[in-house]
């Protein structure tokens, strides 16, 4: 898409009113709420991250899913998890070696993981880490903007950003939609939303019997030991592909049946990235995951027009982030080993360093591509 059809495409996408003054600090950590018959949904712009999200339980209890923290600042400590509910990118996931080649060119990233031999969901200061604007806001969506400037992080250009989350009722839904405007140079950009889910709302102390239910997802791409692509495509399905049988969701299964398979070093859990094989002319219309707790009879179900999904089962929780003061209950007061599943909508993981894959054209995006969209909705229902 030409420069011109980008910002029609992008004027469209931010109705006004439009609020364009810079956030400033307290603003960034200032909850907004969205609401709609039976769910609301909390957000700050550091990150311009979801903080909580009640939906209703089988009694008709509001009870919030999703991991973070009550007091916004908590958000802000280096030592703290900075991806709870937030927006990660430019690029999410990781990038083998911190580089990439674009154009003939070579690109090195901050190496902020693995003591420096992996750029994770973006570098050093990722979006996750950035004060978002408030773009537009109304009782029932809410709109955040970014500005990222040319070779921040090492990426090349400018890339405008919005996020809007919204709320719909009948049945009770949220929205997320990411849209990366690259203004003036081709960049990678892999955006996608870092929600950490306990459907179940810590009723139980982990999650591994809550059930997981992924009909679209036939392969995995296999990590070596720090969870870089090894390059190959394994099937969940065939029993000769077996470190991958324990990832076959195709059918619904708990949690649990995944730990015990290729998720890293140290790591005894799900640190997987699944491929969503279906037509793509489909790709919006399909369930892709069903997340089940019996606790609270709440069953979420995503669509999400991406290629891929990370799932990840918090192994490496160690009961030393507090709950918030809604979901403390039956003792228990922090999040312990597997109590939750972070589910990351995104393209495949490093497909920028994997042109036989094919995945380029759905990673890289100019001012003469299409814009980049991610755009997901997780549905509830009880049961
Ligand atoms: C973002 O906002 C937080 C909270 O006000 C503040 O601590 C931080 O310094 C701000 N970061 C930047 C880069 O402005
Ligand atoms: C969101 O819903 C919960 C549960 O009903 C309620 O306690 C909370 O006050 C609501 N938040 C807002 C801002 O409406
Ligand atoms: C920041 O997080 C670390 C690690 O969880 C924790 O030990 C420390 O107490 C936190 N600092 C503050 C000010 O909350
Ligand atoms: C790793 O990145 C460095 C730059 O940070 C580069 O010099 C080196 O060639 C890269 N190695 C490989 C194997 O790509
Ligand atoms: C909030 O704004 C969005 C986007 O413009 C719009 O679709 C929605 O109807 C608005 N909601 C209300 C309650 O006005
Ligand atoms: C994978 O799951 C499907 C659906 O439950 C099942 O029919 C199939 O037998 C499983 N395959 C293996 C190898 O476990």
């Amino acid at each position: 898409m030409k420069l011109t059809a980008a910002l029609a495409a992008f004027a469209a996408l931010a109705p006004s009113p439009v609020v364009s003054s810079t956030t400033t600090e307290s603003d960034a950590l200032k909850p907004l709420t969205i609401t709609t018959d039976g769910i609301n949904a909390t957000f700050i712009g550091y990150g311009a991250r979801l903080t909580h999200l009640y939906v209703d339980d089988k009694k008709g209890d509001p009870r919030d899913v999703v991991v973070g923290y009550d007091d916004p600042v908590l958000y802000t400590n280096e030592s703290a998890n900075h991806f709870f509910g937030a927006i990660v990118g430019r690029y999410a996931n990781r990038i083998k070696n911190g580089s990439f080649e674009l154009d003939g060119k070579n690109y090195d990233i901050p190496k902020n993981e693995h003591d420096g031999l992996n750029t994770l969901h973006g570098g050093t200061v990722g979006y996750d880490h950035r004060n978002w604007s408030v773009a537009q806001y109304n009782t029932t969506s809410i709109t955040y903007s970014l500005l990222d400037s040319d070779g921040f992080q090492g990426f090349p250009g400018i890339l405008q950003i919005y996020v809007t989350y919204a709320v719909l009722a009948n049945p009770p839904r949220l929205t997320t939609r990411i849209v990366a405007i690259p203004l003036d140079q081709n960049t990678p950009v892999m955006m996608s939303t870092h929600i950490y889910w306990n459907v179940g709302s810590f009723t139980s102390a982990n999650i591994l019997k809550d059930t997981l239910y992924m009909p679209y997802s036939d392969r995995v791409i296999p990590g070596d030991s720090i969870l870089i692509p090894t390059g190959q495509l394994q099937s969940v399905k065939y029993p000769w592909t077996s470190p991958a049988v324990p990832l076959n969701f195709t059918g619904e299964r708990p949690i649990g049946d995944g730990n015990g398979q290729q998720c890293g070093a140290g790591c005894d859990g799900i640190d997987n990235a699944f491929i969503l094989d279906r037509p793509s002319a489909e790709a919006a219309e399909s369930t892709v995951l069903q997340l089940y707790s019996a606790d609270t009879g709440i069953r979420m179900k995503v669509r999400t027009n991406m290629g891929g999904l990370q799932l990840y089962n918090c192994a490496g929780m160690d009961g030393t982030v507090p709950l918030k003061g809604d979901q403390k209950q039956n003792g228990l007061e922090y999040i312990e080993k597997y109590g939750c599943l972070v589910i990351e909508p995104q393209d495949w993981i490093d497909g920028i360093n994997h042109p036989e894959w094919g995945r380029r054209k759905e990673q890289i995006f100019g001012p003469d591509t299409r814009v980049s969209e991610n755009w997901a909705q997780y549905e509830f229902s009880t049961e």
